[in-house]
């Protein structure tokens, strides 16, 4: 494995492979003295272009607890507030000899591209509503942490679907895994194509949560309503949404009447009162937290795979 870049790269024993080692890291994590020498002398670099909290500072601790030098660079503080392109940009940072650039950028595909430009290992942290294949990668883990193998598991995916690349990532790894994925959204928020997919992808598309919840789902994945990504009307009033497609009290209730070890995921940062209610958000069956933990478990088994792995060739 060279790079991470799509989660449609992956096969099934690559995510294997990748939460298992996934788990070995995780008991890292809960030691005293959290610090492996596997990638000592190389050094990451994570390139961020948009905002992020969870996913840009792990990666960072992930690479520092395994000893690699890590640098932030963000797009604010880079030159490319000069007026630098992104190639010159990232062909400056590879002539540094760096071994990882793991990248969050606006535009979709940018992943890829720099890839094409670089001799170091390119990590894809979100290329604008394309993808983000570690988020889609710590979900499966916090899953399967909580339930099992997920094949066959019923796993609802509900919001704006068209400007998530969480959603696309763990449409695909979740298929990968062989679980059972719904997806719910308001027409407007389905993206154009989904129907294709869905029917080759096995997904099953609904714009009624309501029918969904009272199946009782093993899991139901929130997704951000990504307002910085909209730009006219994609549903009427905040509250409208939240009357259709917002896990409520009451549709928390639903789910637990309907099967009581339903678990709730969230990628975060979670709009609060809007796609999902505080009661939600902080109920027993809330996975948000883990999803933060396994955060850095993951992408300390993607470093490691890239950047110390020799067996993994591929
Ligand atoms: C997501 C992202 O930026 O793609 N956040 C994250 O990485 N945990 C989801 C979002 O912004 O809604």
């Amino acid at each position: 494995m060279r790079h991470l870049l799509s989660s449609a790269d992956l096969t099934r024993d690559d995510v294997r492979m990748l939460l298992a080692t996934a788990a070995e890291m995780h008991e890292v994590q809960r030691r005293d003295v959290k610090k492996l020498p596997t990638l000592r002398g190389r050094t990451v670099i994570n390139l961020f272009f948009e905002d992020s909290t969870r996913t840009r500072s792990s990666f960072e601790i992930a690479g520092k607890w395994m000893s690699a030098d890590t640098i932030n660079i963000t797009g604010k503080g880079s030159s490319t507030s000069k007026g630098e392109s992104l190639r010159d940009t990232v062909r400056t940072i590879d002539a540094m000899a760096v071994d990882c650039v793991v990248m969050r950028h606006m535009a979709s595909g940018a992943a890829h591209q720099v890839a094409q430009w670089v001799d170091a290992s390119v990590v894809n942290a979100g290329d604008g509503t394309h993808e983000h294949p570690t988020q889609a990668l710590l979900d499966a883990y916090t899953l399967e942490h909580r339930l099992g193998d997920l094949e066959g598991r019923r796993v609802v995916l509900v919001g704006d679907l068209t400007h998530s690349r969480v959603f696309r990532s763990n449409a695909i790894t979740l298929r990968t895994l062989g679980a059972d994925v719904t997806l719910v959204a308001p027409p407007t928020l389905m993206p154009s194509g989904i129907r294709s997919w869905a029917e080759t992808d096995g997904l099953h598309l609904t714009d009624d949560l309501d029918a969904v919840v009272a199946t009782g789902p093993d899991a139901v994945m929130m997704l951000r309503v990504q307002r910085e990504r909209m730009s006219g009307g994609f549903f009427p009033t905040p509250r409208e949404y939240t009357v259709g497609f917002g896990l409520t009290r009451e549709r928390l209730r639903a789910l637990t009447d309907a099967n009581g070890d339903a678990v709730i995921c969230h990628p975060g940062p979670m709009n609060r009162g809007l796609e999902i209610s505080a009661d939600a958000a902080d109920a027993a069956g809330s996975l948000v937290l883990d999803q933060v933990s396994a955060g850095v478990a993951v992408r300390m088994a993607v470093l490691y795979h890239l950047l110390a792995g020799e067996e993994v060739a591929a």
